[in-house]
Protein backbone atom coordinates (compact mmCIF):
# COMPACT_ATOMS: atom_id res chain seq x y z
CA UNK A 1 0.00 0.00 0.00
CA UNK A 2 1.41 3.45 -0.74
CA UNK A 3 1.37 5.97 2.09
CA UNK A 4 2.05 9.03 0.63
CA UNK A 5 0.96 9.88 -2.53
CA UNK A 6 0.87 13.46 -4.61
CA UNK A 7 -2.13 14.91 -5.14
CA UNK A 8 -1.07 18.05 -6.82
CA UNK A 9 0.51 21.43 -6.98
CA UNK A 10 -0.49 23.75 -4.19
CA UNK A 11 -0.87 26.56 -7.15
CA UNK A 12 -4.15 24.94 -7.87
CA UNK A 13 -5.94 25.00 -4.28
CA UNK A 14 -7.46 28.15 -3.83
CA UNK A 15 -6.81 29.70 -0.40
CA UNK A 16 -10.45 29.61 1.52
CA UNK A 17 -12.00 27.56 -1.07
CA UNK A 18 -13.23 24.16 -0.61
CA UNK A 19 -11.47 22.21 -3.46
CA UNK A 20 -12.02 18.40 -4.42
CA UNK A 21 -8.74 16.59 -5.77
CA UNK A 22 -9.42 13.40 -7.19
CA UNK A 23 -6.88 10.94 -6.56
CA UNK A 24 -6.85 6.72 -5.95
CA UNK A 25 -6.13 5.06 -2.76
CA UNK A 26 -5.47 1.55 -2.31
CA UNK A 27 -6.68 1.47 -5.95
CA UNK A 28 -9.65 2.89 -5.53
CA UNK A 29 -11.03 5.97 -6.61
CA UNK A 30 -11.37 8.50 -3.66
CA UNK A 31 -12.75 12.16 -3.93
CA UNK A 32 -11.05 14.49 -1.27
CA UNK A 33 -12.32 17.99 -0.01
CA UNK A 34 -9.02 19.97 0.75
CA UNK A 35 -9.29 23.43 2.43
CA UNK A 36 -6.64 25.61 2.53
CA UNK A 37 -6.22 28.77 4.86
CA UNK A 38 -2.86 30.64 3.96
CA UNK A 39 -0.45 27.79 5.88
CA UNK A 40 -3.18 25.41 7.07
CA UNK A 41 -4.67 22.84 5.31
CA UNK A 42 -7.52 20.78 6.25
CA UNK A 43 -8.43 17.43 4.34
CA UNK A 44 -11.38 14.87 4.44
CA UNK A 45 -13.04 12.07 2.07
CA UNK A 46 -15.83 13.47 0.09
CA UNK A 47 -18.35 11.56 1.61
CA UNK A 48 -20.90 12.41 3.99
CA UNK A 49 -21.55 10.59 6.94
CA UNK A 50 -25.31 10.43 6.86
CA UNK A 51 -25.86 8.89 3.44
CA UNK A 52 -22.15 8.25 1.83
CA UNK A 53 -22.78 10.83 -0.89
CA UNK A 54 -20.70 13.52 -2.46
CA UNK A 55 -21.41 16.59 -0.92
CA UNK A 56 -20.47 18.58 -3.86
CA UNK A 57 -23.24 20.39 -5.88
CA UNK A 58 -21.09 19.42 -9.11
CA UNK A 59 -17.64 18.21 -8.99
CA UNK A 60 -15.41 20.11 -7.28
CA UNK A 61 -18.18 22.80 -6.53
CA UNK A 62 -18.77 22.71 -2.50
CA UNK A 63 -21.60 25.07 -1.13
CA UNK A 64 -20.58 26.92 2.34
CA UNK A 65 -22.64 28.83 4.32
CA UNK A 66 -22.77 32.39 5.79
CA UNK A 67 -20.75 31.30 8.57
CA UNK A 68 -18.48 29.25 6.92
CA UNK A 69 -20.05 26.26 7.31
CA UNK A 70 -19.40 23.07 4.65
CA UNK A 71 -22.82 22.19 3.53
CA UNK A 72 -24.39 18.91 1.64
CA UNK A 73 -25.08 18.99 -1.86
CA UNK A 74 -27.38 16.23 -1.19
CA UNK A 75 -29.72 16.80 2.24
CA UNK A 76 -28.26 20.13 4.01
CA UNK A 77 -26.10 18.54 6.53
CA UNK A 78 -23.64 21.21 7.61
CA UNK A 79 -20.35 20.60 8.67
CA UNK A 80 -17.73 22.67 10.41
CA UNK A 81 -14.35 23.50 8.34
CA UNK A 82 -12.10 23.04 11.33
CA UNK A 83 -12.75 19.32 13.02
CA UNK A 84 -15.36 18.27 9.97
CA UNK A 85 -17.83 18.03 12.48
CA UNK A 86 -21.46 17.89 11.79
CA UNK A 87 -23.50 20.86 13.67
CA UNK A 88 -26.96 20.41 11.66
CA UNK A 89 -28.59 18.43 9.84
CA UNK A 90 -29.32 14.26 9.47
CA UNK A 91 -25.82 13.46 10.84
CA UNK A 92 -25.73 16.00 13.77
CA UNK A 93 -22.78 15.16 15.94
CA UNK A 94 -20.81 12.72 12.99
CA UNK A 95 -18.04 13.63 11.41
CA UNK A 96 -16.84 13.79 8.00
CA UNK A 97 -13.22 11.02 7.64
CA UNK A 98 -10.23 13.27 8.12
CA UNK A 99 -7.18 12.43 6.32
CA UNK A 100 -3.61 14.37 6.77
CA UNK A 101 -1.88 16.49 3.92
CA UNK A 102 0.66 18.49 4.10
CA UNK A 103 2.88 20.39 1.62
CA UNK A 104 6.23 19.93 0.28
CA UNK A 105 8.17 21.82 -2.25
CA UNK A 106 5.32 23.46 -3.49
CA UNK A 107 3.65 19.92 -3.64
CA UNK A 108 -0.24 18.81 -1.86
CA UNK A 109 0.89 15.47 -0.35
CA UNK A 110 -1.47 12.88 1.04
CA UNK A 111 -0.02 10.71 3.91
CA UNK A 112 -2.21 7.63 4.53
CA UNK A 113 0.64 6.81 7.34
CA UNK A 114 -0.32 10.14 9.63
CA UNK A 115 -3.17 10.83 11.99
CA UNK A 116 -4.71 14.14 10.83
CA UNK A 117 -3.55 16.86 12.90
CA UNK A 118 -6.22 18.35 15.09
CA UNK A 119 -6.79 22.69 14.60
S1 LIG B 1 -25.93 12.66 2.11
FE1 LIG B 1 -25.18 14.50 3.03
S2 LIG B 1 -26.82 15.19 4.23
FE2 LIG B 1 -27.58 13.36 3.34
Amino acid sequence: MLTRTVLGAMVDIPDGVLTAVETAIDGEDASLIVYRQGDRLRAWHNVCPHAGRRLDWSPGRFLMSRDCLLVCAVHGASFETDQGRCVAGPCLGERLRAVAVSTEDGLLVLDLAQQPKSP
